[in-house]
């Protein structure tokens, strides 16, 4: 079975992507050895998977796959974008902060973006995609599960936030999941190079 270091240091996250991978391709994903701490300087999702990827196949000497994530406010000019795990100190102040901004906003279009990059042991990409989950900034916050931003989107085409969404329904429409089923699907592809 391959091994690829996914370039994260949050487990729960690591176990998304083995809910999500399960019987869908013949890799081990394992999480990066101590000591990965990447500096995460990009000015894009794209650019901030990559320096990830790289890093974790640098101590690792392993191929490697990172994430990049966030969500983008279409009436915040993209805010927080990249910025959305600093945004504001806690989870709490960050949708506090979120629906602050969009009070008396009309428009609440936003998506959740995902950038994920898969690097050979050397930090060559090998593959980079793009999910994205498009929806509105809800007025006010509701449901319990998931993280992050989940309790003020609600996902387009349904009534609900993701965070009213059960794991397996988010793990089906997810940023995270599209852009991960386009990395399983190349990992799977005759002419993978990894
Ligand atoms: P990162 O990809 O771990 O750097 O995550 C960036 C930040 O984007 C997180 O800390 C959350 O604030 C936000 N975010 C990313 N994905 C999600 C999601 O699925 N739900 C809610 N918030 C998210």
């Amino acid at each position: 079975m391959k091994k690829i270091v996914f370039a994260t240091s949050n487990p729960h996250k690591l176990e998304e992507l083995q809910a999500i991978c399960k019987d869908r391709c013949d890799v081990e994903f394992v999480l990066p050895p101590a000591g990965f701490d990447p500096v995460e300087n990009g000015e894009t999702f794209e650019e901030n998977s990559l320096i990830k990827a790289q890093e974790a196949a640098r101590i690792s000497g392993l191929p490697a796959l990172a994430d990049d994530s966030g969500l983008c406010v279409d009436a915040l000019d993209g805010a927080p974008g990249i910025h959305s795990a600093r945004y504001a100190p806690t989870a709490r102040e960050r949708i506090d902060k979120l629906l602050k901004a969009m009070e008396g906003v009309k428009d609440r279009k936003a998506k959740f973006v995902c950038a994920m990059t898969l690097v050979n042991a050397q930090g060559d990409v090998l593959c980079k995609k793009i999910g994205e989950c498009h929806g509105k900034i809800a007025f006010t916050q509701s449901g319990t599960h998931g993280f992050g931003y989940d309790p003020v989107f609600v996902v387009d085409g349904t009534n609900y936030t993701m965070a009213e969404l059960s794991e397996e329904e988010k793990n089906k429409i997810s940023h995270r999941a599209l852009a991960l089923e386009q990395i399983i699907n190349s990992l799977n592809s005759d002419n993978s190079t990894y």
